[in-house]
Protein backbone atom coordinates (compact mmCIF):
# COMPACT_ATOMS: atom_id res chain seq x y z
CA UNK A 1 0.00 0.00 0.00
CA UNK A 2 1.63 3.34 -0.92
CA UNK A 3 5.03 3.30 -0.55
CA UNK A 4 5.26 0.10 1.93
CA UNK A 5 7.58 -2.75 1.14
CA UNK A 6 7.00 -4.90 3.49
CA UNK A 7 3.00 -5.68 3.92
CA UNK A 8 2.01 -6.39 7.49
CA UNK A 9 1.54 -10.24 7.66
CA UNK A 10 -1.44 -11.95 7.64
CA UNK A 11 -2.01 -13.14 11.24
CA UNK A 12 -1.44 -9.34 12.64
CA UNK A 13 -5.39 -8.39 12.13
CA UNK A 14 -6.45 -11.58 14.23
CA UNK A 15 -4.09 -11.39 16.65
CA UNK A 16 -4.79 -7.38 17.19
CA UNK A 17 -9.23 -8.66 17.60
CA UNK A 18 -7.51 -11.13 20.32
CA UNK A 19 -7.25 -8.50 22.67
CA UNK A 20 -9.38 -5.49 20.94
CA UNK A 21 -9.26 -3.24 24.22
CA UNK A 22 -5.39 -3.25 23.85
CA UNK A 23 -5.62 -2.41 20.24
CA UNK A 24 -8.20 0.39 20.81
CA UNK A 25 -5.58 1.49 23.56
CA UNK A 26 -2.83 1.24 21.53
CA UNK A 27 -4.64 3.25 18.70
CA UNK A 28 -5.86 6.14 20.45
CA UNK A 29 -2.01 6.21 21.98
CA UNK A 30 -1.35 6.76 18.16
CA UNK A 31 -3.62 9.40 17.24
CA UNK A 32 -2.60 11.15 20.57
CA UNK A 33 1.04 11.42 19.13
CA UNK A 34 0.05 12.12 15.54
CA UNK A 35 -1.45 15.13 16.94
CA UNK A 36 1.11 16.23 18.95
CA UNK A 37 3.82 15.17 16.24
CA UNK A 38 2.27 17.71 13.50
CA UNK A 39 1.71 20.78 16.83
CA UNK A 40 5.35 20.36 17.44
CA UNK A 41 5.94 21.07 13.89
CA UNK A 42 3.92 23.63 13.20
CA UNK A 43 5.73 25.56 16.54
CA UNK A 44 8.91 25.02 14.77
CA UNK A 45 8.38 26.85 11.53
CA UNK A 46 5.39 28.92 12.93
CA UNK A 47 6.57 31.84 10.24
CA UNK A 48 5.68 29.48 7.44
CA UNK A 49 2.01 30.37 7.01
CA UNK A 50 0.74 27.64 4.56
CA UNK A 51 3.11 25.04 6.46
CA UNK A 52 1.28 25.84 9.68
CA UNK A 53 -2.08 26.11 8.55
CA UNK A 54 -1.51 22.44 7.40
CA UNK A 55 -0.66 20.77 10.11
CA UNK A 56 -2.66 22.53 12.70
CA UNK A 57 -5.77 21.27 10.04
CA UNK A 58 -4.08 17.57 10.78
CA UNK A 59 -3.45 17.96 13.98
CA UNK A 60 -6.99 18.91 14.30
CA UNK A 61 -8.22 15.81 12.76
CA UNK A 62 -5.74 13.58 14.80
CA UNK A 63 -7.46 15.37 17.86
CA UNK A 64 -10.85 14.02 16.62
CA UNK A 65 -9.96 10.89 16.14
CA UNK A 66 -8.54 10.67 19.26
CA UNK A 67 -11.59 11.76 21.03
CA UNK A 68 -13.58 9.13 18.86
CA UNK A 69 -11.28 6.06 19.95
CA UNK A 70 -11.35 7.41 23.72
CA UNK A 71 -14.97 7.30 23.34
CA UNK A 72 -15.18 3.43 22.21
CA UNK A 73 -12.41 2.97 25.76
CA UNK A 74 -15.23 4.64 27.71
CA UNK A 75 -18.49 2.67 26.40
CA UNK A 76 -16.69 -0.26 26.94
CA UNK A 77 -15.16 0.65 30.61
CA UNK A 78 -11.76 0.79 29.57
CA UNK A 79 -9.31 2.93 31.03
CA UNK A 80 -6.52 4.44 28.70
CA UNK A 81 -3.43 4.57 30.47
CA UNK A 82 0.14 5.77 30.01
CA UNK A 83 1.59 5.25 26.49
CA UNK A 84 4.18 3.13 26.17
CA UNK A 85 7.21 3.50 24.80
CA UNK A 86 6.58 4.20 20.77
CA UNK A 87 9.42 1.38 19.57
CA UNK A 88 8.29 1.51 16.16
CA UNK A 89 8.61 5.98 16.23
CA UNK A 90 12.32 6.03 17.89
CA UNK A 91 13.37 3.15 15.33
CA UNK A 92 11.83 5.17 12.22
CA UNK A 93 13.28 8.67 12.93
CA UNK A 94 16.86 7.31 14.10
CA UNK A 95 16.72 5.59 9.94
CA UNK A 96 15.76 8.90 8.67
CA UNK A 97 19.03 10.53 10.64
CA UNK A 98 20.64 7.39 8.85
CA UNK A 99 19.71 8.17 5.14
CA UNK A 100 22.60 9.52 3.27
CA UNK A 101 22.60 13.72 3.49
CA UNK A 102 21.47 15.30 0.95
CA UNK A 103 21.62 19.26 0.30
CA UNK A 104 17.15 19.05 -0.25
CA UNK A 105 16.45 16.92 2.37
CA UNK A 106 16.20 19.43 5.92
CA UNK A 107 14.89 18.35 9.18
CA UNK A 108 11.46 19.42 8.43
CA UNK A 109 11.69 17.34 4.93
CA UNK A 110 12.74 14.19 6.78
CA UNK A 111 10.35 14.62 9.61
CA UNK A 112 7.65 15.18 7.20
CA UNK A 113 8.88 11.51 5.53
CA UNK A 114 8.64 9.96 8.66
CA UNK A 115 4.57 11.12 9.27
CA UNK A 116 4.27 9.85 5.73
CA UNK A 117 5.27 6.32 6.56
CA UNK A 118 3.45 6.48 9.82
CA UNK A 119 0.23 7.58 8.07
CA UNK A 120 0.72 5.13 5.29
CA UNK A 121 1.22 2.22 8.05
CA UNK A 122 -1.45 3.06 10.05
CA UNK A 123 -3.47 3.20 6.61
CA UNK A 124 -2.78 0.10 5.99
CA UNK A 125 -3.50 -1.69 9.29
CA UNK A 126 -6.71 -0.13 8.72
CA UNK A 127 -7.41 -2.24 6.29
CA UNK A 128 -6.50 -5.15 7.61
CA UNK A 129 -8.90 -4.55 10.28
CA UNK A 130 -12.07 -3.27 8.73
CA UNK A 131 -11.05 -6.49 6.10
CA UNK A 132 -11.52 -8.98 9.48
CA UNK A 133 -14.41 -7.45 11.40
CA UNK A 134 -16.27 -6.97 8.14
CA UNK A 135 -20.20 -8.35 8.64
CA UNK A 136 -19.07 -9.19 12.48
CA UNK A 137 -22.08 -7.96 14.77
CA UNK A 138 -19.83 -7.34 17.57
CA UNK A 139 -17.17 -5.39 16.02
CA UNK A 140 -19.81 -3.49 13.67
CA UNK A 141 -19.37 0.34 15.16
CA UNK A 142 -15.17 -0.39 14.76
CA UNK A 143 -15.69 -1.60 11.28
CA UNK A 144 -17.06 1.63 10.53
CA UNK A 145 -14.89 3.50 12.99
CA UNK A 146 -11.41 1.96 11.32
CA UNK A 147 -13.41 2.34 8.21
CA UNK A 148 -13.46 5.83 8.27
CA UNK A 149 -9.87 6.44 9.55
CA UNK A 150 -8.05 4.77 6.95
CA UNK A 151 -9.91 6.72 4.33
CA UNK A 152 -8.45 10.03 6.38
CA UNK A 153 -4.89 8.30 7.32
CA UNK A 154 -4.68 7.98 3.49
CA UNK A 155 -5.47 11.44 3.02
CA UNK A 156 -2.63 12.38 5.82
CA UNK A 157 -0.13 10.31 3.78
CA UNK A 158 -0.60 12.38 0.29
CA UNK A 159 -0.64 15.73 2.92
CA UNK A 160 2.67 14.93 4.46
CA UNK A 161 3.90 13.72 0.89
CA UNK A 162 3.03 17.10 -0.74
CA UNK A 163 4.29 19.06 2.27
CA UNK A 164 7.84 17.12 1.87
CA UNK A 165 7.67 18.00 -1.49
CA UNK A 166 7.03 21.57 -1.68
CA UNK A 167 9.61 21.59 1.70
CA UNK A 168 12.40 20.40 -0.63
CA UNK A 169 12.10 22.80 -2.85
CA UNK A 170 9.48 21.38 -5.30
CA UNK A 171 11.26 18.20 -7.20
CA UNK A 172 8.87 15.48 -6.54
CA UNK A 173 10.94 12.64 -8.35
CA UNK A 174 14.17 13.20 -6.03
CA UNK A 175 11.69 13.18 -2.65
CA UNK A 176 9.89 10.51 -3.57
CA UNK A 177 13.28 8.72 -3.92
CA UNK A 178 14.54 9.36 -0.91
CA UNK A 179 10.79 8.08 0.85
CA UNK A 180 11.32 4.81 -1.11
CA UNK A 181 14.61 4.11 0.59
CA UNK A 182 13.52 5.22 3.89
CA UNK A 183 10.63 3.31 2.90
CA UNK A 184 12.80 0.21 2.44
CA UNK A 185 14.00 0.72 6.18
CA UNK A 186 11.03 0.83 7.44
CA UNK A 187 9.90 -2.66 5.62
CA UNK A 188 13.04 -4.13 8.08
CA UNK A 189 11.68 -2.34 11.04
CA UNK A 190 8.09 -3.86 10.89
CA UNK A 191 10.18 -7.03 10.15
CA UNK A 192 12.07 -7.11 13.03
CA UNK A 193 9.20 -6.23 15.35
CA UNK A 194 6.85 -8.63 13.72
CA UNK A 195 9.35 -11.42 14.99
CA UNK A 196 9.62 -9.82 19.12
CA UNK A 197 12.71 -7.86 18.06
CA UNK A 198 14.41 -4.64 19.64
CA UNK A 199 11.36 -3.12 20.80
CA UNK A 200 9.61 -3.79 23.81
CA UNK A 201 6.11 -2.68 22.04
CA UNK A 202 3.79 -5.44 21.51
CA UNK A 203 3.50 -6.42 18.28
CA UNK A 204 -0.52 -5.88 17.57
CA UNK A 205 -0.02 -2.03 17.59
CA UNK A 206 -1.70 -0.17 14.75
CA UNK A 207 1.98 0.34 13.29
CA UNK A 208 5.47 -1.07 13.83
FE1 LIG B 1 -5.60 9.69 12.77
FE1 LIG C 1 -3.25 10.63 10.44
Amino acid sequence: MFCLKQPTDGGWATEALCDVDATLIDHAHCEMKAASNVLSLAGRYPTDFDLARALTDLAREEIDHFQRVLSMLAARGVALGPPPVDGYAVELRRAAHELPREPFATALVDRLLVGALIEARSCERFKLLVEATEGQAEHTDLNALWGELLVAEARHYRTFVDLAVRASGGDRGRLVARLERLAELEGAIVRELSHGGASRAPRATIHG
